[in-house]
């Protein structure tokens, strides 16, 4: 059960998909508290409570003990401190011997989550704004509470099929010949490959929706040339609109009143990478409408993808703040600093980017009606997916399109994905990709991932082996990496077979990830799940942090440290141990419940099946179109004299109006004096590999 509770004046934020009439305070569980503007609600915690969603943030997926703040950030230094990243996904489920409910926050802006930070045994949620729908979610189990949740937040985001196949990315590919490089080098190892994203520099001086025409003389020809090949381009679009005059795209926002201003009535301008830019109104639908139309030129191009940037929005430095900046450099100029002095003069310009004031600064227009920027800034990445998911509608309404954007709010996993940003080729950022999965998905985000090897840094070649490792279950598989830093392609490295081999896992089980994937879409259900969802009883799995549940039938355990040959793994239940090194060469070891060790070779790593269920792997292939649908080997322990059924969702990976009812094929096991025998219509199963007890 959903109840609604309003404080003070709440945004529309278009988060919720259903309309629940709010009940008269107080809300139950919690006390609640006015302060100034701010209200917070408090609520005690048992040594035993813990606490999950947050869907993008830093630490564990039990979020207990640490101070989180809903305040979307262009920040690319992922530290254990942070208390935002670039997402604010204010969705909060407290699990104990006497909880199960949640809290999901709708505020856009800042809102902050003390989850026993300063005080062990308390929670407190504070919403410094004060305008506030708080609902609250009660149900039987964490599952329940997330299902719910979904229904009142909306359906999410179903990718094209094609967008489960691995993405080779680099900020600096700059050329055709450079993008044609990479595909072929690729498709000569025979490494699979079904995208290549273009970052920045494919634009003409960073500027939306045009590309540099002496790199790329004939776009349409080469997007069409690749998708010959079966590759798609996925080219970046940035929340920043350049400001420049005979520029077509600045030029229609200004002379339409589209873009941000100051209190004025003047126009905000900030600097993206293209300098000096101007920032598009996405909170209101004209400029949703025209800005969404605006990608339809690169879709007309042959693109069929796209990645949204900076939409925090990322703001460098303002006119403002860096005439600030000057004006304290000035006055310091000649003098002989002292400690506070040279803080302050340094402070003074790293702390123009994405500064507090510059966000008071501008303002969004809604129904005449002017909203300082700060009190919705979490809404602006939201909109900007919005903005193009309702431009691909408006192209082409039954056919899906690639899109994940950086920023986000809860309601944009209803238009697009979202990657995890810039992170670091660290090892713990390999186990933070890990972590975010779950609450993500929580947070109905279930098309997500991180960039593989790592953003910022130079990769290693173990680390990058042992990332492909993860995302060869994550749905968004994207190798990207920032300027300067080492070559991150596959084939750049010694053992690029052993990477070649990992990726040969992932297009083998793409009917089983994109199964489980749409059933999630499709039933308001989570791919990834902490073990404390399915095992809330067993006290070790629900502290488990370092494995998770994918799919109905497996749990996943990477390994995340460097030189390890294994790693501890807890068995809630006896499983299937399905070590692979490639799709066609794995072990299949059958493990009691309990703990254990596992030896896991660099080029090897593990897939988990609960024993009783059967997960499909197929021959695999280089591309997605490329993969049988209908003949595959069956995975599983199963049990002598137990029949085994299950269903595999499949479709043709591209429709939008898809219903589970129609594209569900049941699978039937039927075991019996250690035999067993499969069928299902249509699928020709290879039941050989199965063990029996
Ligand atoms: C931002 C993005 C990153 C991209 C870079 C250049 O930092 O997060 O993925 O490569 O901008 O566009």
């Amino acid at each position: 059960m959903i109840r609604r509770y309003d404080f003070g004046t709440p945004f529309p934020t278009d988060s919720t998909v259903l309309t629940l009439t709010p009940e008269a305070a107080p809300v139950p569980h919690f006390t609640t508290r006015q302060e100034g503007t701010a209200v917070s609600f408090s609520l005690p915690l048992s040594e035993e409570d813990m606490i999950f969603g947050l869907g993008e943030s830093v630490r564990g997926i039990n979020k207990r003990g640490h101070l989180y703040r809903a305040w979307n950030s262009d920040d690319f230094s992922h530290t254990e401190n942070k208390a935002s990243l670039y997402a604010s996904h204010n969705l909060v489920l407290f699990f104990g011997p006497e909880k199960c409910f949640g809290v999901y926050v709708d505020d856009p802006g800042e809102v902050i989550f003390d989850l026993g930070y300063t005080h062990r045994r308390e929670a407190v949620i504070t919403s410094t704004g004060g305008d506030v729908s708080l609902y609250l979610i009660e149900g039987e189990s964490m599952i329940d509470l997330c299902r719910q949740f979904r229904q009142l937040t909306g359906r999410s985001y179903m990718p094209p099929k094609w967008a489960l196949g691995y993405i080779q990315s680099r900020w600096g590919y700059a050329t055709e010949e450079e993008l044609r490089t990479i595909v072929s080098e690729h498709r000569s190892r025979h490494i699979p490959l079904d995208g290549v994203s273009m970052d920045i520099d494919y634009m003409q001086d960073f500027k939306d929706f045009t590309w540099n025409q002496d790199n790329f003389p004939d776009l349409p020809g080469l997007a069409r040339a690749l998708r010959e090949e079966h590759i798609r381009l996925v080219p970046i679009i940035d929340a920043g609109v350049k400001q420049e005059e005979g520029y077509d795209i600045c030029d229609e926002g200004v002379q339409q009143d589209f873009f941000c201003k100051k209190e004025d009535g003047s126009l905000f301008v900030g600097a993206v990478w293209p300098g000096r830019s101007y920032f598009p109104d996405f909170l209101r639908p004209d400029v949703r409408q025209w800005f969404g139309s605006r990608y339809h030129r690169l879709m007309d191009a042959g693109i069929e993808g796209f990645w949204n940037d900076m939409n925090e929005p990322a703001l460098f430095y303002s006119e403002e703040s860096l005439q600030e900046a000057y004006a304290m450099a000035d006055r310091h100029r000649g003098g002989n600093l002292g400690i506070d002095e040279t803080f302050a003069l340094k402070d003074a310009f790293v702390n123009i980017a994405n500064s507090p004031a510059d966000y008071r600064r501008f303002y969004h227009e809604l129904d005449g009606r002017r909203v300082r920027h700060d009190r919705v800034h979490n809404l602006y990445g939201m909109n900007m997916t919005r903005a193009a998911a309702e431009g691909f509608r408006a192209y082409d309404p039954d056919k899906r399109f690639l899109l994940f954007s950086r920023s986000s709010y809860v309601g944009a996993h209803r238009y697009g994905g979202v990657w995890q940003g810039d992170n670091s080729s660290w090892w713990s950022h390999l186990l933070m990709n890990l972590k975010m999965m779950p609450s993500l998905n929580m947070c109905g985000f279930l098309y997500c991932g991180a960039d593989l090897g790592g953003f910022s840094c130079n990769t290693t070649e173990d680390l990058l082996l042992r990332w492909l490792q993860l995302g060869v279950f994550t749905p968004l598989m994207r190798n990207h990496t920032a300027q300067h830093t080492r070559n991150q392609e596959i084939y750049r490295f010694d053992n690029w077979e052993q990477m070649r081999d990992v990726l040969t896992v992932r297009y083998a089980l793409l009917p089983y990830l994109y199964s489980e994937l749409m059933q999630a879409v499709l039933t308001d259900g989570m791919l990834f799940r902490p073990l404390a969802f399915d095992y809330p009883a067993d006290a070790t799995a629900c502290r488990t942090e370092d494995q998770v549940m994918l799919g109905r039938d497996c749990m996943i355990a990477p390994v995340y440290e460097q030189n390890a040959t294994g790693r501890h793994v807890y068995l809630p239940e006896e499983m299937l141990l399905v070590r692979f090194r490639s799709a066609t060469d794995f072990d299949l070891v059958p493990v009691p419940a309990g703990h254990c060790w596992i030896n896991l070779q660099l080029n090897e790593f593990p897939l988990f099946i609960r024993k009783g269920h059967v997960v499909p792997l197929s021959a695999g292939g280089e591309y997605v179109e490329s993969v049988d649908w209908k003949r595959f080997a069956l995975l599983g322990w199963l049990e002598d004299d137990v029949d085994v059924v299950t269903d595999l969702y499949d479709d043709d990976g591209q429709s939008t109006a898809v219903t589970l009812k129609e594209h569900l094929t049941p699978i039937r096991v039927a075991v019996s004096e250690g035999r067993a025998a499969a069928e299902a219509e249509g699928l020709t199963l290879d039941v050989t590999p199965l063990l029996i007890d």
